[in-house]
Order: structure tokens, then C-alpha cells, then sequence
């Protein structure tokens, strides 16, 4: 024995104290990756050996772990020899236990020759498992006794092992429900992917540094889906590219941590791994891999891509421990993801129903069939992201009215709308990057409009049957409202010929031009125009002119077409016909915008007309274009008292009283309104703009007809 070898009178007292002191200095660590070389060290230090190796059996075959002292390396075959008889032995103990007779532990140890040098190997045994061996060159030859030492030492160096090997299961066990535990109140409450993504990925580098980590969901279809990164990257997803696919395909296929082919940083940032993207080689970096799954459906797929520099890591030393990691990560993170994206569809869901329900609103309080079109076309665009809308005539097959992304108008979306005409119901088809719908608009057997949008490929069917759903219930909306749009006209347009019926009846008892409030309709709608008066208010307009006479019907005959000049209290009876106008129209629900213009029609500029003596803007602008043309026809008109005065009197008196007693603004619109008017019915007249006095037909000079204008106007 060499001179480590301890010495005692009695060899067996310093055998036992050199096994002492080598058990202590072999089994003091916890760790399996430290127990084996303190094992081989202590082997060499105590136990007289020159060269000691420790070999663990991996179900296969026995792998080195450690080796101390000098000298060449015990191969392989030594202990695996070993462990196959102690194997066998182990397995004959057992069975000559179970027949009550006791079996010698010989097999636990082996002495072999190896280039005339003698090696021990010893068993490293637990209860009924072989664990590996160690493998002793000793220093001279050693004895009986000495080989029994270092076979009592190999079995404490066995149950040092196993303690170490419970212990990091106890701690990988811990570490595991640690996760979970803390995945399931960290992670749980997450409502959409990307904080799920960065909850995981704060819990990932908490317990092992340095890593990046993705969360990526796969669609109803199974198509796996990525954020987007262009920015702004607001949790936007879009459908993986295929090289995308096959890198994360064995991780989507895989029910255990797998680790993925080495991807390039570009591609690490493209699914969602940025953090990876500050290593400069991607030699450096490792991405590990698993399916998320709920039941036997895989709804996405873990990626932890870490440093492959384990040591930057917080608790372990390989990526066993990753694996492991990833392993316990992935069920609570595979119900939070299912979670999240309920979350999310039901919210997206609730908020397509809400602002759906908003549309809903808008296109019934739609007037007219341009509104309405307008609103539904423009208000989809932005309620499901379609990207291009519009609306198709049923029977043209032409685009009527555009989203804010209008259609194309070419053959393909003519062809769409056709097939939904003929089916009359809702088609697509499929393009390469998009879905087109065509809609047609239905009420009974009317097919009103056809609507065109096209959907991004992004959307995935489940949302696409959502959308439709939805979109179906607007157009149907759409379609009963332009039929109450349609009700509506008839009903407006048959009350408008009830009452112009009436205002003929009250004409053709007046001596008056049968078509005076046609013609005074006619020209206030121009001028009305030409002022820039919206849809509602030139509908006013136009009735107001059409009705401005009715208070006529309380007018006597004899005053209302007596040939002379009426009397002062005459005058002041026919008046009365504005008040008794409003009075009429006033109850009348349709007509409630308009009352108030009929009453003012006499009222003038400088406040001096009546009934109400209100001037400038007090006057509402209908009554002040109504009294404009109103006067400007009587004047041309044939009366009881006189004839028609030419037109260009009429111009010249229009001009003069602008500003005091008509509104000069509509006056100055009024003349653009009288010429087109004039060249249209071919009327011709001298022109006084050379200062020609004009005579009318009656003999009158201009100026006493002049002041007869107020009195024109009043009866008018
Ligand atoms: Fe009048
Ligand atoms: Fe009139």
C-alpha cells in the first residue's frame, strides 16, 4: 500500500477509518454532478488507489462522470462488465432471498488484469438497483481485506448517489409546483396574448435568467399564427409564413420539450423571440419547444429561447432543467392561452354587437336611399376591417357607392355580385390574399342593392361566420329600412299632390295665375339651391312656396279678386291670410318646419312688412326667398287692378327694394335664377339698363306701378 494508505498496529481499525474519512469527503455534497468526482478523489486519497474512475449506468450502458489520480482510463468495458454480472447477481440475490437462502455479495466487486496491471471494479449498488461502478487502479496489489474496504466504500458512495439523486428530484419537484403554482395566479388573470406572452416570459428569466419566450396561438383551422412585428406591433397576428411552420413544427407535434433546429435571429424575431435577436451568434442560443394543448386539440406552441451558456442561468447547470421548465410551464400556460383567446373573440364579439347595434341606429335614421347606402357602406368598412367596400346597382351591375376603400369595379367583383343576384343570397370567393362577399339587399321580391366587400386573409373562418352573421343582420336592417324609406316617399309624395291638388282648387277661384304656386315653388327650390340649402330645408322650401297662399281660402271673394284697389281695412283683411296660413298647416305633423315660413312670407328686410314686423335674419330665409319670387310673379302677373308688368320691371323693382324691402342677398341670387329662366321659356324683353323708360301694357307709367309693388306683394 503506498504511504496516503493510513497505518494501525490494527489493519482493520485503519481500513474502517480510511473508509470513515473517505465516505465523509465523498458524501457531504447533495448534488449528483459533484458526488462522483468527490467519490473519485476520496477513492485516491484514502483508499490507496492510483487511479479511480466512477461510472454511471444509464439503462444501457455505464457512462464516465469522473475520474481522479493517475494514469491511463479504465475502459469502458470493465465496468460495464461489472454491471452486468452485478446485475445478474443482484437479480439471483433476489430471487435466493425469496428462497431464504443467503447469496455472497462476490459479484459486487471484479478483479481484472489490464496490461499486467490489476484493476478492481466495484458495484455501485442501492437496495435492488445497480447504479454504476467505480473503477480502482490501485497503487500495488491489494489484499482481501483492502478490496472489502473499497467495496464497503462503494456502497456508500451508491447511497451517497441515490441521497443526491432524491434530493434534486425533491428539488426539481418543488421547483416544478413552484411554477405551476405561480403560472397559475400570475398567468390565469391574463386576458390577451401578449401579456399572457410577457407574463410567461417575465416568470421564464425570474427563474432562469437571460431567455426570450413566445407564445404563439394555431387559428380554429390550425394554421399557426405570429404577432405582427411591422409597427405598430399592437398584438396584431398574421398567418406563419411556411419556413416558420416547419422550424415550429416538431414543438407543434411534440407533447414533451423538444429542442427546435438552430433558427437564424431573423427568424427568432419574426416569431416573437426579439430578445434572442441581441446575441451576436446564434451559435450561442438554444430555442426550446412544446405543443400548448386542451385535450387532444393543440392550440399553439411555447418557445423558450435561452443563452446556451448555461451558467448565466439563475439555478441549473443544463438544459434538462429548461426542459424541465418548459414541461411545467406549458399546461398552465396552455389553459391561459385558450382563456385569452375566448376572452378575445367573446370581446371582439361584444364589440362588433354593440358597434353593429350603433350602425343599426344609423341606417334607420337614414332619409333617403343615398344615406342609407352611404352609411352602410362606410360604416362595415370600419366595423369588421374590410378592406375595400361598396354597393352594386341590382339591375346595372354598376358601383353606386363607395366605402372609403371603394371596390374595383372590374369584372370579377361584376361577376360576384351577378351569382349573388341569381342565388339571391350572400356569395364569396376566395382571392389569393382576400375573401369577397357580395350581399344583396332583400325585401320581399325586390332585390334593392347588392353590397361588395372583400375581407383580409388574416381573418380566420370562425370570425369570418361571425362577421357575416352580424353583417347579415345589418343588411336585412338596411333592407326593411329603405322599404319604410320607400313607404315614406309614397306617402310624401302623394300628400305633396293632395295638397298642390287643393292649392289648384284655391287658385282657380282666384283670378290669379292658375300656376302661381308652382311657379313660385319653382324658382324658390333654384334659389334655395343656389343658397346652399340642405336636403330637409329646400323640402320646406318647396312645400312653404307651394302652400304660401293657402290662407287665401278665409278671403272673401270680393276682396280677393276685386278689380280695383282694395281699402285700407280691405288690405287689412287680406293680410290675415298669412296668420290664417300657419294656422291651417300648424297641427299638421309634416308640416310643422313649414308653418312658421308661410307666416313670414310678407315679412320684409327693414322690418316694416308684416304680420310680425321682424326684419333682417329674424326672418326665416324660406319666407325671404318665397317673398322675393312671390312678388316678382305677381308683378309679371296679370291682376285684377292691371296687367302683367314686363320682366325687366320687374328685375328693376326687385333691384331697387333690395335691402329695404327684400333681402339682398337672396334678390342678387333670385336675378341668376330669373335669367336662366327667361332664356329657358324663350321670354324676351326690352332691357331698361339703357335707362329706356318701360310702360306697361295698361298705359302706367313704371313709376306709378312702382309704387303698387307693396301692394303686388301684400295680395301676392
Ligand atoms: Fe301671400
Ligand atoms: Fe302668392
Amino acid at each position: 500500500m503506498p504511504s496516503g494508505r493510513p497505518t494501525s498496529d490494527r489493519p482493520g481499525d485503519a481500513l474502517l477509518r480510511a473508509v470513515s474519512r473517505a465516505t465523509n469527503a465523498a458524501t457531504t455534497a447533495l448534488d449528483p454532478a459533484v458526488v462522483p468526482g468527490n467519490a473519485a478523489d476520496a477513492m485516491v486519497r484514502f483508499l490507496g488507489a492510483r487511479r479511480a474512475d466512477v461510472w454511471r449506468f444509464d439503462g444501457r450502458r455505464p457512462v464516465h462522470l469522473a475520474s481522479s489520480g493517475i494514469g491511463g482510463a479504465t475502459p469502458a468495458s470493465l465496468p460495464a462488465n461489472l454491471i452486468r454480472i452485478a446485475r445478474g447477481g443482484l437479480a439471483q440475490s433476489i430471487h435466493a432471498n425469496e428462497l431464504g437462502n443467503g447469496v455472497g455479495i462476490e459479484w459486487r466487486r471484479m478483479l481484472f488484469t489490464m496490461d499486467a496491471t490489476e484493476v478492481s471494479v466495484h458495484a455501485l449498488v442501492v437496495g435492488e438497483r445497480v447504479l454504476g461502478a467505480i473503477t480502482v487502479v490501485p497503487e500495488g496489489s491489494p489484499d482481501e481485506h483492502e478490496l472489502e474496504a473499497m467495496t464497503i466504500y462503494a456502497q456508500q458512495v451508491a447511497a451517497a448517489l441515490e441521497k443526491a439523486d432524491l434530493h434534486r428530484a425533491a428539488q426539481d419537484a418543488a421547483m416544478s409546483m413552484r411554477v405551476q403554482n405561480r403560472v397559475l395566479s400570475e398567468l390565469t388573470d391574463e386576458r390577451d396574448v401578449p401579456s399572457l406572452r410577457a407574463a410567461v416570459e417575465q416568470l421564464v428569466c425570474d427563474m432562469v435568467g437571460d431567455a426570450a419566450v413566445a407564445v404563439l396561438p394555431v387559428d380554429s383551422t390550425g394554421r399557426l399564427v405570429v404577432p405582427m412585428l411591422t409597427p405598430p406591433s399592437d398584438g396584431t397576428l398574421r398567418v406563419a409564413t411556411e419556413p416558420e411552420v416547419d422550424l415550429v413544427a416538431p414543438a407543434l407535434e411534440a407533447r414533451e420539450p423538444v429542442r427546435l433546429t438552430r433558427p437564424a435571429l431573423r427568424m427568432c424575431a419574426q416569431l416573437g423571440l426579439s430578445a434572442l435577436a441581441g446575441h451576436e451568434d446564434i451559435n450561442d442560443t438554444a430555442v426550446w419547444g412544446v405543443s400548448l394543448r386542451v385535450g387532444e386539440r393543440c392550440t399553439g406552441v411555447l418557445l423558450v429561447g435561452l443563452p446556451i451558456d448555461l451558467d448565466k442561468c439563475a439555478f441549473t447547470d443544463d438544459e434538462t432543467r429548461v426542459m424541465e421548465l418548459i414541461r411545467a410551464l406549458a399546461p398552465a400556460v396552455s389553459v391561459a392561452l385558450e382563456n385569452a383567446q375566448l376572452f378575445a373573440r367573446e370581446h371582439v364579439r361584444a364589440s362588433r354587437l354593440a358597434a353593429a347595434n350603433t350602425l343599426a341606429r344609423t341606417v334607420t335614421g337614414s332619409q333617403t336611399r343615398d344615406d342609407l347606402y352611404n352609411a352602410v357602406v362606410l360604416g362595415i368598412g370600419a366595423l369588421f376591417g374590410y378592406t375595400r367596400s361598396a354597393m352594386y346597382d341590382a339591375e346595372l351591375k354598376t358601383l353606386t357607392h363607395a366605402g372609403t376603400v371603394p371596390a374595383r369595379g372590374h369584372d370579377r367583383e361584376r361577376s360576384l355580385v351577378s351569382t349573388a343576384l341569381h342565388r339571391r343570397r350572400a356569395s364569396r370567393v376566395e382571392r389569393h390574399d382576400r375573401t369577397c362577399h357580395a350581399i344583396p339587399l332583400i325585401s320581399g321580391e325586390r332585390i334593392h342593392t347588392v353590397l361588395y366587400v372583400e375581407q383580409p386573409d388574416t381573418v380566420t373562418p370562425e370570425q369570418e361566420t361571425d362577421d357575416l352573421a352580424l353583417l347579415g343582420s345589418v343588411c336585412e336592417h338596411a333592407a326593411a329600412c329603405l322599404v319604410a324609406i320607400d313607404a315614406t316617399d309614397n306617402i310624401e309624395r302623394n300628400y305633396k299632390d293632395t295638397i298642390q291638388a287643393l292649392v289648384h282648387a284655391l287658385e282657380a277661384r282666384d283670378q290669379y295665375t292658375a300656376d302661381h304656386s308652382d311657379v313660385v315653388a319653382e324658382w324658390a327650390l333654384e334659389a334655395g339651391k343656389r343658397l346652399g340649402m340642405d336636403e330637409d330645408q329646400l323640402r320646406d322650401l318647396e312645400l312653404g312656396a307651394i302652400l304660401h297662399d293657402i290662407g287665401k281660402v278665409a278671403i272673401p271673394d270680393d276682396i280677393l279678386n276685386k278689380p280695383g284697389r282694395l281699402t285700407e281695412e280691405e288690405f287689412e283683411v287680406m293680410k290675415s291670410h298669412t296668420i290664417v296660413g300657419e294656422r291651417i298647416l300648424k297641427p299638421i305633423g309634416f308640416l310643422k318646419n313649414v308653418a312658421p315660413i308661410v307666416r313670414h312670407e310678407h315679412e320684409r328686410w327693414d322690418g316694416r312688412g308684416y304680420p310680425d314686423g321682424i326684419s333682417g335674419e329674424q326672418i326665416p330665409l324660406a319666407s325671404r326667398i318665397i317673398f322675393v319670387c312671390d312678388a316678382y310673379h305677381a308683378i309679371t302677373s296679370d291682376r285684377p287692378y292691371r296687367a302683367g308688368q314686363p320682366h325687366a320691371f320687374a328685375r328693376r323693382i326687385l333691384t331697387e327694394n333690395a335691402g329695404t324691402q327684400f333681402d339682398p342677398a337672396v334678390v342678387a341670387v333670385f336675378m341668376d335664377v330669373i335669367d336662366h329662366y327667361c332664356i329657358e321659356n324663350d321670354i324676351v324683353e326690352a332691357h331698361d339698363d339703357q335707362g329706356v323708360e318701360i310702360v306697361n301694357p295698361l298705359g302706367a307709367k313704371v313709376d306709378a306701378a312702382a309704387a303698387s309693388v307693396d301692394e303686388d306683394a301684400a295680395a301676392a
